[in-house]
């Protein structure tokens, strides 16, 4: 474990392997987006009229209120919408060009790294642009913010909607699981970039990709229960240290 704050003072063997490396998996957290101004989950600024995100995003109270879970959603959408990517999120779309193999994991559900040009991200928790018929299953993009039909409902069944999201209690997609776990099982080098570590599968996935040789680096404000199995951890906003990451390996910063 080492702890430093400008890529460049990363140990010489450590910035080999960013150099080299040719199977490459990133996992990232809200602190990726932090920047772009979408409030963390674990930060102050979660609360919607005094509820928790732990009361609403919940198959329960989706059951019991839909239209209140879809009003806290369509205000989610609504502060989302004008929000753009940051370096952050362009660092790591560049970073695809550069490794053989590039696999991007996220927890975000903002959509931001795509639109930042990643390819096909991961994404654990689902997309908050997405919403998913109740009764068919089928998964449609929504843009709208604000919503037009409270709650919206399926074009082709007249079902409800859910927003295609991951709520608390829910089992992740198997096949989506699958790709998480094989990009930390098989890569070289593994980013972990704005996350707590604290909600799993995805505080496991860092271990996983150590336990299989791979080179572990952390990018946080602070340090975090991964901080113990990173070989590296640089601690500073994801804005700034994606780009530095991206230089190293060859590529022009954002
Ligand atoms: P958290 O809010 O738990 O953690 C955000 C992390 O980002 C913290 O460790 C911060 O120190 C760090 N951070 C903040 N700003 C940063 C910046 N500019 N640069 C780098 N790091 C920064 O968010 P997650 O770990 O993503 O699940 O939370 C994981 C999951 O918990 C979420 O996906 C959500 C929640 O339950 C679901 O919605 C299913």
């Amino acid at each position: 474990m080492s702890i430093h704050t400008k890529v460049s003072d990363l140990a010489d063997n450590i910035l080999e392997k960013i150099k080299n490396s040719k199977r490459v998996s990133a996992l990232t957290g809200a602190g990726v987006s932090a920047e772009s101004g979408v409030p963390t989950f674990r930060g102050s600024d979660g609360l919607w009229n005094n509820y928790r995100a732990e009361e609403l995003a919940t198959p329960q109270a989706f059951k019991r209120d839909p239209n209140l879970v879809w009003r806290w959603y369509d205000w989610r959408r609504t502060l989302l919408a004008p929000l753009r990517p940051n370096d952050g999120h362009y660092a790591l779309s560049q970073m695809e060009k550069f490794y053989d193999d590039f696999t991007l994991v996220t927890q975000n559900v903002d959509g931001l790294h795509r639109m930042a040009g990643s390819k096909t991200p991961v994404e654990l928790h689902g997309n908050i642009w997405l919403m998913r018929c109740v009764s068919e299953g089928t998964v449609t993009e929504n843009r709208n913010a604000p919503l037009v039909a409270m709650p919206p409902v399926c074009n082709d069944c007249g079902g409800l909607l859910r927003p295609h999201i991951v709520w608390f209690g829910e089992s992740l997609d198997e096949d989506i699981l699958t790709r998480a776990f094989r990009a930390a099982e098989q890569c070289d080098l593994f980013f972990v970039i704005g996350t707590s570590g604290v909600v799993q599968p995805s505080a496991s996935l860092a271990s996983i990709a150590q336990q299989n040789s791979a080179t572990v680096i952390e990018i946080n404000l602070e340090p975090t229960p991964i901080t113990d199995v990173a070989d590296a951890t640089l601690l500073g906003p994801s804005a700034k240290i994606m780009p530095e990451l991206l230089e190293a390996v060859g590529g022009n910063p954002p």
